[in-house]
């Protein structure tokens, strides 16, 4: 995303997964458009829009879940796009994902030359500049489970992020920049298992996807402290911990 636009959409979320639960499937966790730059209904940039997002839910499916694509040229029709489906999801969910992206996007944003929507299977990113291949951590999201753990909360604190660096050595070295796992810990209150999953897009280099969890990893003292489940999202990577098993593999 262009640096300026960045500026514009400079803002950290903090909201809670409760409100969640009632939005639904069609509904992203988060989106965030920006405002200071739009597209008319129906011109070059809409159509291209369209065909883009398009495009991406064909492409992305029989990619491995990730695909970038731009077209168009000049200042009123360029656009380029980044699709990528959660490293478990099977190629029919997230083709289903990515094509309810592109219906909301147009929806949600509907005059955004940027925009950026994170669902539980899949995000999709769009914008009027070239941003393959740079790391995005402007904006950072946060989600948690407002809910806290029952005892010892530096100890789990210590746990998710030892958990979540393991996965992140892992993802980095991987081929398609995912990782899940999960590991025992010892809870008063009966939790035994702690789950994990952490993700890059596949235009960073890989020194640049172990940079980009790093850095939102770095976010779990002010996003997550002694919360019973997490997210940080961002466009170039994000993770999740939960005491429960949420990935469909
Ligand atoms: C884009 O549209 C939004 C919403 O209608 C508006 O607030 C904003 O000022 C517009 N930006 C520009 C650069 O025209
Ligand atoms: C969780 O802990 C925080 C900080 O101690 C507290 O403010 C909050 O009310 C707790 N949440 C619940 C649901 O008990």
């Amino acid at each position: 995303m262009a640096r300026s636009a960045s500026s514009a959409l400079r803002l950290l979320v903090c909201f809670a997964v409760v409100f969640l639960a009632v939005a639904g499937n069609d509904s992203p966790l988060y989106s965030v458009c920006s405002t200071s730059a739009n597209y008319t209904a129906n011109g070059a940039f809409d159509k291209n829009l369209r065909k883009l997002t398009s495009l991406l839910a064909a492409v992305a499916p029989t990619a491995a879940g990730f695909a970038v694509s731009s077209l168009g040229s000049g200042v009123d029709a360029y656009v380029s796009g980044l699709a990528m489906c959660r490293g478990d999801v099977s190629s029919p969910e997230c083709g289903a994902c990515l094509a309810t992206a592109g219906v909301r996007a147009r929806e949600l944003c509907p005059h955004s030359k940027q925009a950026v929507l994170w669902f539980d299977h899949c995000m999709l990113k769009y914008s009027d500049a070239d941003f393959f291949g740079r790391v995005d951590l402007d904006p950072q999201i946060y989600i948690y489970n407002v809910n806290n753990v029952s005892s010892d909360p530096a100890r789990f604190d210590a746990e998710v992020a030892e958990l979540l660096g393991k996965l992140r050595a892992e993802a980095a070295a991987s081929s398609l920049y995912f990782a899940a796992g999960e590991t025992g810990i010892a809870q008063a209150g009966g939790d035994r298992e702690l789950h994990g999953l952490a993700q890059c897009t596949r235009d960073l280099p890989r020194a640049d996807c172990d940079l980009c969890l790093g850095a939102i990893i770095g976010q779990l003292p002010s996003c997550c402290a002694g919360k019973r489940g997490g997210r940080v999202l961002s466009g170039s990577c994000n993770f999740r911990y939960e005491l429960y098993p949420f990935l469909n593999v």
